[in-house]
């Protein structure tokens, strides 16, 4: 039997005494309920435990923080992970919290002064005779009357389940709950500030119930990620994680609310999620830690506005926007751009009168925003096809329910905010065209369409059954299972990067012997050596006097390791052994493209071929590293020495030591430490410590003029006049007279086209103002896709950094201590 009361005697009477003379005896550990006698003190241990022992609520203090708040967590989960916080906007600063409930059923917090409440759930709506307040096993914390220990909601007086946190719990409920006194309760989860502050936090997660409901994630109020609408079995932007058996949960959803359960076992623990840096996430415990079964934002197309009105987001295609059949860009100059912000406009305006026009099909789509759209149930496809005809703002229509086959949503505005899988995961929209339209529309795609159509039904759904029946079987396999190996997630969690031996490395490298040296890299030599008789690998050794590079060590080691593309350098592996910090890479025979372009390796000369190719691969490993790759990355320190060179000249980015990861939407930062090398740093960088992902397109811009002309931006010891390759090339290029900028040897393969469009790319990137430089994936599209130069941006006169840094800061004779500006040594080649 549990323990309930800490003054619990034997003799009723003493209790009774006890009471009299102690108004306030206080709950002990083990206790579920909380009444007006006896309030839950903090004494940094006592809480109150679910009766099936699942939850514990009580004072906390989060992990890194010496604030106090109320709270629910797991019971039985040994790192913390609270669901529920009472007072999170009113911390307390000391142990001397009080949570009491009023005789007629208000929770209330106070601190060291007794009298003034810093958080109450408010008074009930109806009074209650003899209040209690009970934590359940869901998680819910309840005040209901002491008799009725019932836990149907109807009970309840006041239930935190109405007040969620950043946690859904199953059996919680998202939406519009009506009160009995009438007033409606909107109930949406809102992330925490940061990991340490339960304060609420930027991103939102609720349910927007206008039009057809659809998931919504608002930072600061602004939409940042829309799920779509329900369409019976999963949420239109969320096809992966979808109702019953093939799913990990079993929603509710009901018009205004949604709620959800584990699909398996009640006894399994799941939870969503909304976390501080603006991440949805589904997380299940299992195998003692938290396995991240699914999360969102998580590609470019989760981006709400990428691809603006009319138009579609393809994740793995690049552009990834593509205006619908029979749509064209509205804005043609920024769309060359590859910003499909502005969306697409109708070639052919709709003949609603003469009633001529028809659909296209649009599928495998996450449907359009709903928030205008009409829903109108019980009808079926071709009814929904008529009543769109019959109404000539009808723009679109698609089907309501996919289990039922039944019922429609009609777009009388234009359609935003599209993506089109590639995976056969999404719906068909049925998009209004004018007649004249049509026959293009369907000669593009519809022959096509048709003959899938038949697939379909002969060859594919029977196999879709087969698949999804063993889906089904596989799922409960799995879940017997546990969760031990399913999802991606925990894959990633286990990718560990193989460990080397010490001593394998010393003898791949003839213990670092002077004669394997490659070169000085950013924090210590580089050895060349031989795994076994096949494998060349090459060393990066941690200088044991750099005391600085330990952090860039793990910086790069955690970050390179994410990271696949065959424009970045490949790490195979690390050794920590001792003293010793190894960085095991791939071997690039050819060296740094620097040794080539300004070095002794001259006597190979690059062609224009061969330069056109490194300027194609590095913007391909750019762009991946700030668009394509789950994280978001700024390499800051981009430069012709670190890029390395493979037997085929094919060019990948090295040493991501100075590299920063991006969270969320956050797009620029600040630093104090400048690091990077002169002539590839941005004006901003130099002058603010602001790095973004442009400042890497200002560098990337640096290196494909140097490429162009052989000649380095900034020579050290030459005056400013020689030196200024930038405004150089702009003059040139203003006069058209590029080529003779251009390094002399080029000889007959020479492409004056491509050089031309190579300079203007190239000088767009080192534009004095962020905003002006294009994306990584603008620059590629640039140079691979557009012929006509004219139809480019004007390029403006750009500013060298350093030049304004030198002008402009008046520092004094080092010229950099206030900046505690770090530049590498340039004379030195970093290998890696
Ligand atoms: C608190 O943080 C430290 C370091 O970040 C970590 O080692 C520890 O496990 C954390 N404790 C809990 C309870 O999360
Ligand atoms: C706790 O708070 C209640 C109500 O505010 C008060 O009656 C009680 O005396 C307090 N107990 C302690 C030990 O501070
Ligand atoms: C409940 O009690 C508190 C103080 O104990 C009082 O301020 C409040 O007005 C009461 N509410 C109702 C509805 O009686
Ligand atoms: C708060 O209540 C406790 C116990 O009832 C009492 O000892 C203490 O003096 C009170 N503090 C204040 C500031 O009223
Ligand atoms: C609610 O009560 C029913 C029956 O009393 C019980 O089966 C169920 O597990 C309870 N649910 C919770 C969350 O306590
Ligand atoms: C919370 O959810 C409601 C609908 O459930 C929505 O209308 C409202 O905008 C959301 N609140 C915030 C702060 O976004
Ligand atoms: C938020 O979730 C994402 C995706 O699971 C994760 O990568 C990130 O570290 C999380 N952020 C925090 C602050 O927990
Ligand atoms: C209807 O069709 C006729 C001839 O096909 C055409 O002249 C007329 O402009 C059309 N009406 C509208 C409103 O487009
Ligand atoms: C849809 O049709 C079914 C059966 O015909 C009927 O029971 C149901 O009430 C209808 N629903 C609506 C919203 O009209
Ligand atoms: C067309 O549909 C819109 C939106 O559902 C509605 O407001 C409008 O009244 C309809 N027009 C006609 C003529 O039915």
């Amino acid at each position: 039997m549990e323990r309930r009361i800490s003054c619990s005697s034997s003799s009723a009477l003493f209790f009774v005494f006890l009471l009299l003379s102690w108004p306030a005896c206080s709950v002990s550990s083990g206790a579920d309920t909380l009444s007006p006698d006896r309030p839950l003190l903090d004494d940094g241990v006592t809480a109150l435990v679910s009766s099936g022992g699942r939850f514990r609520l009580g004072f906390f203090g989060p992990n890194g923080s010496t604030n106090r708040y109320v709270g629910i967590w797991y019971n039985n989960i040994p790192d913390q992970t609270v669901v529920w916080v009472a007072n999170r906007r009113h911390p307390l600063t000391t142990l001397s919290g009080n949570l009491s409930l009023t005789t007629n059923g208000t929770l209330t917090i106070t601190g060291e002064d007794n009298t003034t409440a810093i958080w109450s759930s408010g008074s009930p709506a109806s009074g209650l005779r003899n209040p209690v307040a009970r934590i359940l096993d869901d998680g819910n914390f309840v005040v209901q009357e002491a008799g009725s220990n019932g836990n149907d909601s109807n009970s309840f007086a006041w239930q935190s389940f109405d007040f969620p946190t950043d946690t859904l719990l199953p059996g919680m409920a998202l939406g519009q709950k009506q009160l009995r006194t009438g007033a409606i309760l909107n109930i949406n989860l809102t992330a925490w500030m940061s990991s340490t502050d339960p304060a609420p936090g930027q991103y939102v997660f609720g349910l927007d119930v206008r039009g057809d409901p659809q998931l919504f994630i608002w930072s600061d109020t602004r939409p940042y990620w829309r799920g779509g609408p329900w369409n019976g079995r999963w949420f239109s932007g969320v096809p992966e994680v979808r109702d019953g058996a093939d799913g990990v949960i079993s929603f509710n959803f009901n018009k205004d609310h949604l709620s959800y359960r584990p699909v398996s076992q009640s006894s399994t623990i799941v939870r969503w999620t909304m976390n501080s840096s603006g991440q949805l996430q589904l997380l299940v415990w299992a195998e003692q830690s938290w396995i991240v079964s699914w999360y969102i934002p998580k590609d470019r197309c989760d981006q709400i506005f990428l691809c603006g009105p009319n138009s579609y987001c393809r994740s793995n295609i690049s552009p990834p926007c593509t205006c619908l059949p029979a749509f064209h860009p509205r804005n043609q100059r920024n769309w060359n751009m590859l910003d499909g912000s502005d969306g697409c406009t109708r070639t052919t305006p709709l003949d609603c009168l003469n009633n001529t026009d028809g659909f296209f099909t649009q599928s495998d789509t996450k449907l359009p925003d709903t928030s205008r759209s009409t829903v109108v149930a019980n009808l079926s496809l071709e009814g929904c096809r008529a009543l769109c005809l019959s109404n000539c703002s009808c723009r679109a229509y698609a089907e309501l329910d996919i289990r039922t086959a039944s019922g429609c949503l009609i777009w009388t505005e234009d359609l935003t905010d599209m993506t089109v899988y590639q995976r056969g995961l999404g719906q068909d929209l049925y998009v209004r065209l004018a007649a004249a339209d049509l026959a293009s529309a369907s000669a593009s795609e519809s022959s096509h369409h048709h003959s899938g159509r038949n697939i379909l039904l002969t060859v594919v759904l029977p196999l879709a059954i087969l698949l999804f029946l063993a889906c089904v079987a596989y799922s409960i396999w799995r879940w017997k299972k546990r969760f031990s190996q399913i999802h991606y997630e925990a894959e990633d969690k286990d990718m560990e990067l193989p460990l080397f031996d010490l001593n394998t490395i010393k003898d791949a490298t003839d213990d670092f012997s002077p004669d394997n040296k490659l070169g000085e890299g950013g924090f210590g030599p580089v050895y060349k050596g031989k795994l076994g008789e096949e494998q060349e690998i090459a060393v990066k050794r941690l200088s044991k006097t750099s005391t600085q590079g330990v952090d860039e060590f793990k910086n790069e080691i955690t970050l390179i390791a994410k990271l696949q593309h065959r424009n970045l350098v490949k790490l195979l592996g690390c050794c920590i052994q001792g003293e010793e910090r190894l960085l095991i890479y791939e071997y690039m025979s050819n060296g740094s493209l620097d040794n080539f372009l300004f070095g002794e390796a001259q006597t190979v000369f690059l062609d224009w071929r061969a330069r056109y190719n490194i300027i194609l691969g590095v913007a391909r490993g750019l762009l991946y590293l700030h668009h394509d790759s789950r994280l978001r990355i700024v390499h800051r320190d981009l430069k012709a020495s670190n890029i390395l060179l493979d037997k085929d000249m094919n060019p990948k980015i090295s040493d991501f030591g100075m590299a920063r990861i991006f969270g969320g939407d956050e797009s620029e930062s600040i630093t104090k430490r400048v690091v990077g090398t002169y002539g590839y740093m941005s004006p901003e960088y130099v002058m603010d410590g602001i790095f973004s992902i442009k400042s890497d397109v200002f560098s990337f811009g640096v290196l494909v003029l140097e490429i162009i002309s052989g000649k380095r931006n900034r020579n050290v010891g030459q005056s400013m006049e020689q030196s200024n390759l930038l405004g150089n090339m702009w003059i040139m290029s203003k006069e058209g007279k590029c080529l003779d900028l251009v390094d002399t040897k080029f000889g007959h393969l020479l492409s004056e086209n491509e050089v031309l469009r190579c300079v203007k790319v190239g000088l767009l990137c080192v534009q004095k103002q962020p905003e002006d430089r294009p994306t990584m994936s603008s620059v590629l599209a640039m140079l691979v896709s557009v012929d006509n130069i004219s139809l480019l941006p004007e390029p403006k006169q750009p500013d060298q950094a350093d030049r304004h840094h030198d002008k402009d800061c008046k520092l004094g004779d080092s010229g950099m201590s206030s900046l505690q500006l770090v530049p590498y040594p340039d004379t030195a080649t970093n290998i890696l």
